[in-house]
């Protein structure tokens, strides 16, 4: 009885850890969308495959009222079923407030410590200049998705609203597949 319970329990966590290791998040595609082309714009916004491993994305965003000292940053997660329903997530961060102490939220903090490297976006507000996230590595989301957060395969959009002075100016959203 005992040998059979040990069995079963090892080829439960065989089978899991070979699902762990197989899954694959893969991102699909970006869209950036100016709501108030007045206010700001995108120069550019794409995604891109140079090899197998290496894949970026970059986004330039141009804004014309500066400087900027009001922006928050709406994050909501979907997962497509027959159309894409929000799932799980949906937080929203003052940006201004949480850059004045990266530290006050742990998990906006490790997010931004990933990103910072590769934007200009690193620093307290106010911006007075364009916003640039240039050749943001995408790999490490399949650490993140695959290891640490136990997500169910399918597809994904993140969808991030951006919002100035509490009106919304931008939408950037962000496509995926966890196989
Ligand atoms: C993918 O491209 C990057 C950048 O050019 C390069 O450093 C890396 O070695 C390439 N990887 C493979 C598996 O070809
Ligand atoms: C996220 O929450 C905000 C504020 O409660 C709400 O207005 C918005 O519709 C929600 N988004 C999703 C995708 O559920």
């Amino acid at each position: 009885m005992f040998n059979k319970l040990n069995f079963l329990v090892w080829v439960v966590v065989l089978l899991y850890s070979i699902a762990e290791i197989s899954s694959k998040f893969e991102f699909t595609n970006i869209k950036c969308t100016s709501l108030d082309a007045k206010f700001s714009d995108f120069e550019y916004c794409y995604l891109r495959s140079i090899n197998r491993t290496y894949k970026y994305m970059s986004v330039k965003v141009n804004l014309f009222d500066t400087p900027i000292t009001k922006i928050k940053v709406n994050g909501a997660l979907y997962k497509r079923f027959s159309g894409y329903r929000p799932f799980m997530y949906n937080v929203t961060i003052d940006a201004c407030r949480f850059l004045r102490d990266t530290a006050s939220n742990p998990v906006a903090g490790y997010l931004f410590n990933f990103f910072k490297k590769y934007s200009n976006m690193n620093h307290a507000c106010p911006y007075d200049h364009d916003l640039i996230f240039e050749k943001l590595p995408i790999d490490f989301v399949n650490e993140q998705a695959t290891k640490v957060l136990p997500f169910p395969e399918g597809d994904y959009l993140l969808e991030t609203n951006w919002f100035a002075y509490d009106i919304k100016r931008a939408v950037v959203k962000v496509y995926g597949t966890l196989s």
